[in-house]
């Protein structure tokens, strides 16, 4: 197959920073179409692959059902499967997969192997998560709340509770980029790291999106449209958590903090939750929840981003 002249990455959800708008009605219209079991197969003989250096659930199988329902194929390959887990390079690695495949998603421990791969590689390359962000989740989650706010996130405010983490980074710089206002409430030994907090705040200031960074979790939630968690303790942060849980207690999302909340206020989680820590079974489990609309978005989302990355370019650079 021939390397094709460009190609788009998607390392970081401000990748497609400009295009997040297309893609979530793009996505909109997918699910619609899903639902009437009527999906347009637009990646015919398309292969992604999927290199997966930690567990997942939702982004392995959303990936898998997406190339599937768009007519092309995907492939699981646990970093251990590939020669790369006995020493080959991730730039070698990249440069063979390039002459099978049409894009890959690797999970990775670490934001520069992504990098590495996308660099060395012809193809797209997609973060399916890493130490840094997780792109693929927050493009689900802004579909979730655009479909829930009609379709406008100007005038409201989602409120972070927990770790300043992978999904916190993306979630940073994907709510800026579609004018989002973002209230976030992290221990301050566990805050977001600055660099992503400067590209955010670069990126707000076309869209007017506010940003307030805080510690206190009853007032990053009061008055909120909705609230976020994630869980306190990573993959690849296990050594660090007897220290998480000590430094994470209060910052639970129950009954009372989300009675601080708007009284239509929904409340997000990108899954797996660690019920009883960051989140109660009664919130999780509760009718604000939107936690299991935001997983099933996941492929709807990664559809869109799909037929955007691996579809046939038309005149004006774009996916059809
Ligand atoms: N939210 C998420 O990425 O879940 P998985 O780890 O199951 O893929
Ligand atoms: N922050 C979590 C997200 C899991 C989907 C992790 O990196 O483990």
């Amino acid at each position: 197959m021939a390397p094709r002249p460009t190609k788009q990455d998607f390392l970081s959800i401000g990748d497609l920073a400009p295009e997040i708008p297309a893609l979530l009605v793009r996505a909109e219209r997918g699910k619609r179409a899903r639902r009437r079991r009527s999906v347009r197969p637009t990646l015919p003989g398309r292969n992604l692959g999927l290199i997966f250096e930690k567990p997942s659930t939702r982004t392995r199988t959303s990936f898998e059902v997406a190339m599937n329902d768009l007519g092309g194929h995907a492939l699981y390959f646990s970093s251990r499967d590939l020669q790369l887990g006995r020493g080959e390079t991730i730039g070698d690695t990249a440069r063979v997969l390039s002459r099978y495949l049409d894009g890959i998603a690797y999970r990775a421990f670490h934001h520069a192997d992504v990098v590495a791969l996308a660099d060395a590689a012809s193809i797209p390359v997609i973060n399916a998560l890493d130490d840094l962000e997780h792109p693929c989740q927050i493009l689900a989650d802004l579909l979730t709340m655009h479909e829930r706010w009609g379709g406008r996130f100007g005038g409201r405010r989602l409120a972070w509770i927990g770790d300043g983490n992978n999904v916190l980074h993306s979630l940073l710089l994907g709510a800026a980029a579609v004018g989002l206002d973002l209230t976030v409430a992290t221990p301050a030994e566990y805050a977001p790291r600055p660099e992503v907090v400067a590209r955010a705040r670069e990126l707000g200031r076309r869209t007017k999106a506010s940003l307030a960074l805080g510690t206190d979790p009853s007032a990053a939630a009061r008055g909120a449209d909705a609230l976020y968690t994630d869980v306190w303790v990573s993959m690849g942060d296990e050594g660090e958590q007897a220290a998480r849980e000590a430094a994470f207690r209060g910052y639970q999302i129950d009954e009372r903090l989300l009675g601080l909340a708007k009284t239509d206020a929904f409340v997000l989680h990108d899954l797996p939750a660690h019920r009883g820590q960051e989140i109660t079974d009664a919130v999780l489990d509760g009718p604000q929840s939107a936690a299991w609309d935001q997983a099933e978005n996941r492929l709807h989302a990664q559809t869109a981003l799909l037929e955007r990355l691996l579809g046939r370019p038309t005149a004006a650079g774009r996916a059809r």
